[in-house]
């Protein structure tokens, strides 16, 4: 086995270009060998920025000996049926969040996988933030005592050109819009990632989850607004406010409340702690604002899924993790349809 991890690209649009190049660039233990994408003009303009080869065919990348591994980049409803095929030529998988439009496709991914034998990994990169780590510590820390509620909001506001082009209009396309495509609207694109976060930083799961959601403001077929209410096994309560269309926007805002305390996340590497509890590096009875050392959680993450292929370490977001935050996200859509709460089995 060399080294770094050899990747292919499948997939080389917005966040690919954005984000997930500059990380296979600036890990040490990853290095880029072919970008694919089915838009030739994608597939070439990403090659010449990462000085790379490319193709249009996902076969020539999995046919290759000098890739050892995929990172799939793709609308989500093909992450399945590419993690599958990249499984079975014996590639290793980290797959773009959400993991699946549905548990059956999730299922099927981590089946192929594991028959493979192949690490599958879900790019669920705010979990490596440094707001989330230090989190983590200080709830298991008992920084705030047991966790009663969690709430968070995503107060989005996403021109019309999101819809057909992202942020940057780098690819022309209308998967976001559609349902089986994206397999729905802000929850599953962009809150997939604060519920993931919050059941890594805590872990709790929620087993009942009621929502309500409508597309108040835009010409597509998902939500632009949801509301979800959750308990958790331990009794906690929480909810989830967000949106594509909060005219104004004003971004997330994630809290938790616990028996001694509170976190509130600003951004990716600060936090506002209280806490009645003695803490070392928090005042009691006050707020403490943490200014935390700033990472790249992308680079982290190429890390991680190279460390779990190259030396045998578990990924630390596998499929099975992946899943269990879309269960949350199909659950809350489930309920938005029947009207009535949906127990999780968990
Ligand atoms: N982790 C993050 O923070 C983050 C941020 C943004 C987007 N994403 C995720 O990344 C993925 C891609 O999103 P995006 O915003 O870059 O979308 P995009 O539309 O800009 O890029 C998707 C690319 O896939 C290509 N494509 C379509 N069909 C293909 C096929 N059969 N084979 C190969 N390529 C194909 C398109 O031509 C396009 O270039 C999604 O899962 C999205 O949710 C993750």
């Amino acid at each position: 086995m060399p080294t770094k991890l050899r990747l292919g690209m499948i997939g080389a649009g917005e966040i690919a270009y954005k984000s997930t190049g500059k990380a296979i660039r600036n890990s040490d233990r990853t290095e880029m060998v072919v970008a694919m994408d089915v838009v030739e003009e994608v597939a070439r303009s990403f090659a010449a920025e990462y000085d790379t080869e490319w193709t249009t065919s996902l076969d020539e990348v999995l046919e290759r000996d000098d890739v050892d591994a995929v990172v799939i980049s793709t609308p989500h409803n093909l992450h399945a049926p590419q993690t599958i095929q990249a499984a079975e030529a014996g590639k290793h998988v980290m797959v773009e969040k959400p993991i699946a439009c549905t548990l059956e496709q999730a299922d099927a991914m981590i089946d192929a996988c594991s028959k493979a034998s192949v690490v599958l990994m879900v790019r669920l990169v705010t979990r490596y933030t440094p707001a989330a780590r230090r989190a983590k510590e200080l709830i298991e820390a008992g920084a705030i005592g047991d966790v009663i509620a969690l709430t968070f909001t995503a107060a989005g506001d996403k021109a019309d050109s999101y819809w057909t082009g992202g942020f940057t209009g780098r690819v022309q396309t209308t998967w976001r819009k559609s349902k089986e495509e994206s397999g729905g609207g802000i929850l599953i694109m962009n809150l997939v990632h604060d519920i993931d976060r919050l059941r890594y930083i805590t872990g709790l799961e929620a087993t009942r989850v009621y929502a309500e959601y409508d597309t108040f403001c835009t010409d597509v077929e998902v939500e632009d607004f949801i509301s979800v209410t959750l308990r958790y096994d331990n009794g906690a309560v929480g909810n989830i406010l967000g949106s594509s269309c909060a005219r104004g926007g004003r971004g997330p805002g994630n809290r938790i409340y616990g028996t001694h305390g509170q976190i509130i996340f600003e951004g990716r590497a600060r936090l506002q702690v209280y806490t009645t509890r003695e803490v070392p590096g928090l005042e009691s009875g006050e707020w403490t604002d943490l200014k935390l050392e700033s990472m790249d959680s992308g680079v982290l993450a190429m890390d991680r899924f190279a460390a779990a292929v190259l030396d045998g370490e578990p990924a630390d977001i596998p499929g099975e993790e992946g899943r269990k935050t879309l269960e949350v996200i199909v659950a809350a859509y489930e309920s938005c349809e029947s009207g009535r709460p949906v127990v999780l089995s968990n």
